[in-house]
């Protein structure tokens, strides 16, 4: 079990607004058509039984804002462990990440703490939600994290479910009683209700039937097209890596372009 928590599990709480503070915000911004640029990443892990084990082995790709791009790989290719990098959720080995003119790999916690509260949003393959909570109050918590009043963020919660095809009795339902596929739906749109620029996607739809999931990439891609955003979504799927502006591959511990088969 991975120890990376979701945005909405960070005990950080919000800070009160000063000039260090804002002067700090504007260092996360990203620009409306900004650019990543991932250089020379490197990563390894020590195994249980004291081995090295080198996962990423100088990965490096760039994208923009308005891209859907897939990353494919093997099992154990090392796509989560590029996505947790990229997200600020682990520290690189050896590499730049560079998002606009917001250095991920070298930012402190602080920032990246404010980094993913305010300009990324992240689907898990196990959704991550609480199920004691219902759909709205669980879409309606990275909204209350950056200070967005309970009623106003339930409407906005519960306008997004709907958009999604969740409407009101599902929205008041707790995420415990949903189908898988809800749930799954429930989790992208508490990744996008902040309208972040940067959308990590770890195997969005991994346990999914194949209507479901394909739907549900669908929305990614159109959310990074209509918001301008970049969305990345990881995958050992390629039917669905297709629905995707483009994808690359994991291979070896560095990142190779697909070309598109049809
Ligand atoms: N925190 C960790 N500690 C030790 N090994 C890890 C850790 N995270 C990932 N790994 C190992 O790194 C490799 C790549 O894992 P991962 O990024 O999850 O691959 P993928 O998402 O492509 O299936 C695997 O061999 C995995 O066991
Ligand atoms: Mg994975």
């Amino acid at each position: 079990m991975s120890k990376v928590q979701s945005p909405t599990s960070n005990n950080e709480q919000p800070q009160a607004p000063n000039a260090d503070t804002q002067a700090a915000q504007a260092d996360v911004g990203l620009s409306r058509d900004f650019e990543l640029t991932v250089t020379d990443l490197r990563k390894s892990f020590l195994s249980p039984t004291g081995e090295r084990i080198e996962v990423l082995r100088g990965a490096s790709f760039s994208a923009r804002a308005g891209e859907a791009v897939a990353i494919i790989g093997s099992s154990g290719a090392g796509k989560s462990t590029l996505l947790h990098l990229l997200g600020g959720l682990e520290a690189v080995d050896h590499g730049t990440i560079v998002a606009g003119k917001f250095a991920i790999d070298r930012a402190s916690q602080s920032a990246l703490a404010r980094f993913r509260n305010q300009r990324v949003g992240f689907v898990f393959q196990f959704h991550h939600l609480l199920a004691d909570l219902t759909a709205a109050e669980n879409v309606s918590l990275p909204l209350l994290i950056t200070r967005v009043r309970r009623r106003e963020a339930t409407r906005r919660a519960t306008e997004m479910l709907a958009e999604f095809g969740l409407d009101s009795r599902i929205a008041a339902s707790l995420v415990g009683h949903l189908s898988g596929g809800e749930q799954q739906r429930v989790a992208v749109c508490r990744a996008l209700i902040t309208r972040p620029a940067l959308v990590l996607a770890d195997e969005p739809t991994g346990n999914l039937d194949t209507a479901i999931g394909d739907e549900i990439a669908r929305s990614l891609v159109a959310y990074a097209r209509d918001n301008c955003a970049l969305v990345i979504i990881a995958t050992h799927n390629r039917a669905l890596a297709e629905i995707c502006d483009r994808t690359l591959i994991l291979r070896g511990g560095r990142l190779f372009p697909v070309e598109s088969s049809s």
